[in-house]
């Protein structure tokens, strides 16, 4: 039914989530429009972006939902995950604390969603190299024992955005 002649169209909903401040707004304002924002404020209540991917000559479509990491700034919770497919969990390679909270998110994911929502850990601000509190291994650990995808990613300097968002929506699909 696409004007391109395809038989279906595909269109996924993704959420970002993780702790105020890891770059969740500014990992989908590099996938989708490829801008960063040194300054960005907190996001407020939810915003998304519906954006295309070429996935082995199909056209996706995948709508990817952001809220704020913060609880007092966040819309309805269930709301937020209802019907997602996907997850991207962000955590901040320079902060611990935000790789302690993982667990909590996931708790939280897995009662708003469906248990099999497919799910990549990110370990976001790799290129604050000299700052990183928290290992590529320990990510990578965390992940295979939660049966996650595992990736570290750049917003700043675009490492790995592309192919976090990419990963997910083959996985789905
Ligand atoms: P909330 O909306 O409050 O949940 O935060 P968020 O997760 O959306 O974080 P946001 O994208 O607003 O980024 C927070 C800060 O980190 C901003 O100052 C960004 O410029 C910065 N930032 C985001 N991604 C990166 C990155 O990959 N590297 C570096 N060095 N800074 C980043
Ligand atoms: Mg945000």
């Amino acid at each position: 039914n696409s004007e391109d002649g395809q038989a279906e169209d595909y269109l996924f909903k993704i959420v970002l989530i993780g702790d105020s401040a890891v770059g969740k707004s500014n990992l989908l304002a590099r996938f989708a429009r490829d801008e960063f924002y040194p300054n960005s404020k907190s996001t407020i209540g939810v915003e998304f972006q519906t954006q295309k991917l070429n996935i082995d000559g199909k056209e996706i479509k995948a709508q990817i939902w952001d809220t704020a990491g913060q609880e007092r700034f966040r819309a309805v919770t269930s709301a937020y995950y209802r019907g997602a497919v996907g997850a991207l969990l962000v955590y901040d390679i320079s902060r611990r604390q935000t790789f302690d909270s993982v667990g909590r998110w996931l708790n939280e994911l897995h009662t708003y969603s469906d248990m099999n929502v497919i799910t990549v850990l990110v370990g976001n601000k790799s290129d604050l190299k000299d700052a990183r509190e928290v290992s590529a291994a320990e990510g990578k650990t965390l992940a295979e024992a939660q049966g996650l995808f595992f990736m570290e990613t750049s917003a700043l300097d675009s490492s790995n955005v592309a192919a976090a968002f990419r990963t997910m929506v083959k996985e789905i699909y």
